[in-house]
């Protein structure tokens, strides 16, 4: 028999009412000495497809446990808690989900979030992650709205995979021509995300390779992560990111690039034939926790130090509260201070401790 509970909120931890607030007169710091910059905000937990690796569909369908309007912090909420933390330091604010363009006038809130200004008056940085399905119809709007990043996940290119990973038969020339009119309406900066997975694409993933090559499209692989726990991640599934170097290399040779910025989640490569970039992320087999600097901002207003996270700290509860924003600010400021986690320089000693039960679902906090 198959479980429909879904273990999408482990532990709500109440937020520290005192304790040090490391600020460094510029970003917050933990206690590992790395600054909160960038803030990752799920927007809705819902989704039209059915990833095996997000949302398999035994574990989701039907689900009772979707959050209704009320539960979800509203956009004006998502603006208030935006603008405190850009004034501490925040420079990049990624909009996710589940499925981001499923929330209604995301546009909107596009709209607000690209009009913040941090404390040196520079734009902040608003980037979007989508499963592309609703880019033909949207691209446009968000483009008007402002936003100037966005990324596509696409595994495949070969149309019946594509509907037998989506599970949802979500064809897959209409999320191509998504990103084309993404590409086409002028949004500047398209990314697409690979997760590859043993024996389902990692014979594949060069084709996605080659059909963006000679493009501005950055194409990034991204090693199979043991997220949540709905995902039936076994290590074995993990095609480490060295060998899909070695693969792309031996047909066009690349050579690696320096990071855009401290942190940098991708390792970028460029084809030395100068038709452009692609990167590897590569959290199981070279971790980045080191210079983390992300915080994840869940649909119902709880923040999570860490995609591996097992318990939450709930702002919502602040925000309807009457809290002010010195309150929260305060608050968030002592979560971020005593945060330690390093999960992916540590996953070997927990997964065998068997201590990983409880943690945080991607499609809670949206990757
Ligand atoms: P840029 O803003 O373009 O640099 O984007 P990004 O590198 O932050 O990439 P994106 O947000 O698209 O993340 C790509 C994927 O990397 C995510 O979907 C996750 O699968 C993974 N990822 C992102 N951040 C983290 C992280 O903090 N830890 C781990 N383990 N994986 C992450
Ligand atoms: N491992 C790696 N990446 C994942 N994503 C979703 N689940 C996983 C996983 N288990 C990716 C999606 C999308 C982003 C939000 O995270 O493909 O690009
Ligand atoms: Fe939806 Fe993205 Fe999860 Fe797939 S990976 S089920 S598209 S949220
Ligand atoms: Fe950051 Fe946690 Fe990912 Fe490490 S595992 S990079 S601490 S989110």
């Amino acid at each position: 028999m198959t479980s429909r509970i879904i273990p999408i909120a482990p532990i709500t931890r109440t937020i520290p009412l005192s304790g040090k607030v490391n600020f460094d007169g510029r970003h917050w710091i933990d206690s590992r000495g790395r600054p909160l910059r960038d803030l990752r905000i799920s927007v809705t937990d819902r989704c039209n497809f059915r990833c095996r690796y997000c949302m398999p569909k035994e574990k989701f369908e039907n689900n009772p446990r979707f959050l209704s309007h009320t539960e979800i912090l509203s956009f004006e909420e998502i603006e208030r808690l935006s603008k405190i933390f850009v004034s501490h330091g925040v420079e990049k604010i990624r909009l996710t989900g589940g499925e981001p363009l499923l929330r209604r006038g995301i546009e909107n809130l596009i709209k607000k979030l690209s009009s913040l200004k941090t404390p040196e008056d520079k734009a902040v940085d608003i980037a979007l992650t989508t499963n592309g399905s609703a880019l033909t119809a949207k691209a446009e709007a968000l483009k008007k709205a402002g936003l100037k990043r966005i990324t596509v996940s696409l595994d495949t290119l070969d149309p019946n995979t594509y509907e037998e990973l989506n599970d949802v038969k979500f064809p897959l020339k209409r999320t191509l021509d998504g990103i084309e009119t993404a590409i086409s309406v002028g949004i500047p900066s398209v990314k697409i995300n690979v997760v590859v997975k043993r024996g389902v694409n990692d014979q594949s993933f060069i084709d996605i390779a080659k059909h963006f090559r000679g493009t501005d499209v950055i194409v990034r692989f991204i090693e199979f992560m043991d997220v949540g726990t709905s995902n039936e991640w076994r290590l074995e599934d993990v095609v480490p990111s060295r060998e899909l170097v070695k693969v792309i290399s031996s047909e066009f040779p690349i050579e690696p690039l320096d990071p855009n910025y401290p942190g940098e989640v991708a390792v970028r490569w460029r084809y030395l034939d100068g038709s452009g970039e692609i990167g590897f992320i590569s959290s199981i087999t070279e971790p980045f926790c080191s210079q983390c600097s992300r915080l994840r901002l869940s649909v119902d207003g709880k923040v999570y130090k860490c995609l591996f996270a097992t318990e939450g700290f709930d702002l919502k509860q602040m925000l309807r509260g009457g809290a002010s924003d010195e309150e929260i600010a305060e608050a968030v400021g002592r979560i971020w201070s005593t945060r330690d986690e390093h999960y992916s320089e540590i996953r070997t000693q927990i997964t065998a401790d068997g201590l990983n039960r409880n943690k945080i679902e991607m499609s809670a906090i949206g990757g």
